[in-house]
């Protein structure tokens, strides 16, 4: 079965960890704070933490602001669940709205309808790691979430996804860009932010891992004594993951030349096909990070079912989040993700990819066409 999303890891990052388990400390610790400091300087992120999910990094992103409880924070409805979760376990509520048809990324006009007193914040998606507009967004002087779970190596206007709203994240999950097996990252504008997000990662003690225990201990008697900041879930990544991590900052330029001519190959042949729409390039001057390939297709469904029949697995990345009835907003028009949610299809894009398998996807697609008269 060709995979729809996938990671490409190879002898560095396994001496990595396996490095990381012959020094008998496979938890927080040295590995993470050179992990952040390669992380920064490639991506010009001048103030970034390492945690052990995006999810959780959203999470920390939204307690960063510091918003009063019961704040309605703007996010799309075509986006993954944790963008919602992360609201509403911040103690706040979700106010979902519409995307660009085109760009499938969220634009000032869908935030507009939506702004009263209580909205506190707007959440972005760069979808596929294709950058939002920000500059309208911003201009609205609200808080700017921006998740970038997929734009990793995604630029607005020469600057980095991730790191132009007040606080972004990343994903490191298995199948992204550059892979930690599970892992994410945070950035702030303000370095005191980041100070704060690395002492909440550790329930709100900050100090974790054995040797920076052993330097607390030196200049102090009852050592074992610790000062509780603020109440916080512990999302601490480990040595093994920025192991990987660090493994995978050599190799993703590499990956990025790989995901760029895949990309390059349906563009070409989906365009002499009028029943796919292919998705939109980067604007000038920005780069995409290729995470994923969504076109949108007529007879979706049928399509699906014969590329699964055919050993090639496709998925939708995402259900629209606000015909979820746990967030009781099914009541809500939103029509463009709607649409999303009746005719795209995320194809297979990923560094493993061999030229027989998406030469494999694309005379699959022929042979749909040609069978259904399209
Ligand atoms: C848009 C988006 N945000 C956040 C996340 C969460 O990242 P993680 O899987 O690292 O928790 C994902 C994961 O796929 C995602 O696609």
């Amino acid at each position: 079965m060709i995979s729809v999303f996938g990671s490409l890891v190879g002898d560095e990052e396994i001496a990595n960890v396996t490095a990381c388990m012959k020094s008998q400390w496979m938890g927080f610790g040295g590995s993470v704070a050179k992990f952040e400091q390669r992380f920064s300087e490639k991506y010009a992120v001048a103030n970034f933490a390492m945690v052990d999910s995006g999810s959780n990094a959203l999470f920390m992103a939204v307690s960063l602001l510091n918003l009063p409880r019961g704040s309605d924070i703007i996010l799309p409805s075509f986006t993954w669940v944790s963008c919602a979760q992360a609201v509403i376990m911040a103690g706040h509520r979700p106010l979902f709205c519409d995307v660009d048809p085109v760009t499938m990324n969220v634009r000032r006009e869908d935030v507009e309808p939506l702004l009263t007193p209580n909205v506190r914040a707007i959440m972005v998606v760069h979808y596929a790691g294709l950058a939002v507009e920000l500059d309208a967004l911003l201009d609205l002087k609200l808080p700017i979430i921006e998740d970038a779970a997929h734009a990793v190596c995604s630029t607005y206007k020469g600057r980095p996804c991730g790191a132009i709203g007040d606080v972004g994240i990343y994903s490191f999950d298995a199948v992204k860009n550059l892979t930690t097996g599970e892992g994410g990252g945070i950035a702030c504008r303000e370095s005191t932010w980041i100070d704060r997000a690395k002492v909440l990662r550790y329930c709100g003690i900050g100090k974790s891992g054995f040797e920076a225990a052993v330097a607390n201990a030196k200049g102090k008697s009852r050592w074992w004594e610790y000062n509780i900041a603020e109440p916080f879930i512990k999302m601490l990544p480990t040595n093994i993951a920025a192991g990987i991590g660090l493994a995978q900052l050599d190799r993703i330029d590499q990956l990025q030349i790989r995901r760029a001519e895949v990309w390059a190959a349906y563009q070409r042949e989906f365009a002499s096909m009028p029943w796919v729409r292919t998705p939109v390039e980067a604007t000038t001057g920005d780069t995409h990070s290729y995470f994923t390939y969504c076109v949108r297709v007529t007879k979706r469904d049928e399509l699906a079912r014969f590329l699964l029949d055919n050993q090639v697995y496709t998925t939708l990345r995402y259900h629209p989040l606000h015909l979820n009835g746990l967030y009781g907003q099914t009541n809500v028009r939103l029509p463009n993700c709607e649409a999303l949610n009746e005719d795209a299809l995320s194809i297979p894009l990923h560094p493993r990819l061999s030229d027989d398998e998406v030469g494999k996807v694309i005379e699959l697609f022929k042979m749909f066409g040609k069978t259904h008269a399209l």
